[in-house]
């Protein structure tokens, strides 16, 4: 298939390593084919998935299942396992099962996972640290939370402004600091998850610069949004952590500049518009679809000058593939790396419609938005899965896991406390 490229821009696809595609359990949120179906459509071709589907995905029994269900899948992925409370003892199957990387839910959402302790954190990181596989956090303290949104239902507030009362940033932070303390012992990778305000950049800079292998993202909605939003937007701009203040976007921005945040994932978080609608705020689903719209919100920035197409790429493709090991063979475009290729028109213009979207949930907060710089065809290793804006339909099932993430030498792991490990191996050998 030949293409006329003129006038366009061709970019390496994007590595989203944040995406909820529901699939099993919650398939009327979302599945596998029409959340793959959605990032070929936003110029993104791999995607990195959560373990928070029903059953989560604990064990490598739910992770043959999750395999088995992405086989519908139009671009590449890699699927998360889960680090919880009650599941310590699964965490090597998951391993050896080829998980490309965990999550740690310190925070309620989505799924009602209990977040684990302390203790259950500390050693799920120093079974996981010798592997290399990255550690991403929901970084908020569920306990703090908790406390914070019975004072304020006890007071009578259930305007959507009360979310953000009910998560401040402080309890961001304080999970940031704790996990970063737990990976320096360990030598565990980590990731902070959707960052979405200036006072967890203060631990996440600390840690970096002790040497922690910590990186960060953050979301379109936390650049994009602040609370003057709330009063437009209503319950569907609810989202955990909450979008926060204009001084926290502007951070948030800095720090992308000067690395500190590495890269822009979505937490595409799909919920049906009757789920996200509610009067009362604590009723409404958190998230939102975010994995078909990145791309376009994002060059749009390029657009008005916010941002330069290289730092684009850089956030988007080239850091999400080193940090989640990935690097070389994708987010790049050059000899030897895979095909995963982006066009795209910078200078088409396009209105953000929630009933368009190739996600099941019709719903954004950015309906309406003229967005400049368009994925106008995207390829999977080197086949078109979307083109000329239509969905290649036969490509369904092309998508394939990644494989090539990178395990470090156990030899790297720093500060594990060897002999728990060893009295660990002995117990489940
Ligand atoms: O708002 C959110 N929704 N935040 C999360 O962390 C989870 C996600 C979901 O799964 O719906
Ligand atoms: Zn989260
Ligand atoms: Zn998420």
């Amino acid at each position: 298939e030949s293409l006329d490229a003129t006038g366009l821009h061709v970019l390496p696809g994007a590595i989203d390593v944040h995406v909820h595609f529901r699939e099993p359990g919650y398939t009327h949120k979302e599945d596998w084919e029409t959340g793959t179906a959605a990032a070929a459509m936003g110029g993104t071709t791999t995607v990195f998935e959560m373990p928070n589907t029903h059953p989560p995905t604990r064990s490598i029994v739910e992770l043959r299942q999750k395999q088995d269900a992405a086989k519908k899948a139009y671009v590449d992925y890699g699927i998360y396992g889960l680090l919880a409370e009650d599941n310590i003892a699964e965490l090597p199957g998951l391993i050896k099962g080829g998980v490309n990387a965990f999550k740690c839910f310190m925070g309620n959402t989505f799924g009602n996972l209990p977040s684990p302790s302390t203790g259950a954190m500390l050693e799920g990181f120093e079974i996981i640290a010798p592997t290399g596989l990255r550690i991403s956090l929901h970084a908020e303290t569920a306990s703090i939370m908790a406390w914070r949104q019975k004072r304020l239902m006890e007071a009578g507030r259930n305007d959507p402004l009360a979310h953000v009362a009910a998560r401040p940033a402080v309890v961001a932070a304080e999970a940031v600091a704790r996990a970063a303390i737990l990976a320096e012992w360990t030598g565990a990778r980590l990731h902070v998850l959707h960052i979405s305000s200036g006072l967890e950049l203060g631990p996440l800079r600390d840690a970096k610069a002790r040497g922690v292998d910590i990186t960060g993202g953050t979301c379109p909605c936390y650049l994009l949004l602040d609370t003057r939003d709330y009063a437009t937007l209503g319950s569907v701009i609810r989202v955990n952590p909450p979008v926060r203040e204009a001084s926290d976007s502007e951070a948030i921005w800095a720090a992308l500049k000067d690395g500190t945040v590495d890269l822009v994932e979505t937490d595409h978080a799909p919920h049906t518009p009757e789920e996200k609608t509610k009067a009362v705020i604590w009723e409404a689903d958190c998230g939102f679809p975010g994995v078909e719209t990145q791309m376009p919100l994002m060059l749009n920035e390029v657009a008005r000058g916010r941002m330069s197409v290289e730092d684009y790429v850089r956030w988007s493709a080239e850091n999400p593939a080193k940090r989640f090991g990935l690097w070389p063979v994708k987010g790049r475009i050059a000899a030897g790396a895979h095909a995963d290729i982006a066009v795209v028109d910078l200078a088409r213009t396009e209105t953000i419609r929630a009933a368009a979207l190739h996600s099941r949930a019709k719903v954004t907060p950015f309906e309406g938005k003229d967005v400049t710089g368009i994925p106008v065809h995207t390829l999977v290793r080197g086949r078109f899965v979307q083109k000329d804006r239509t969905l290649v339909t036969e490509a369904r099932g092309h998508g394939q896991q990644v494989t090539d993430v990178q395990r470090m030498p156990a030899s790297a792991v720093r500060n594990a406390d060897k002999t728990l490990a060893a009295e660990i191996a002995r117990a489940r050998a």
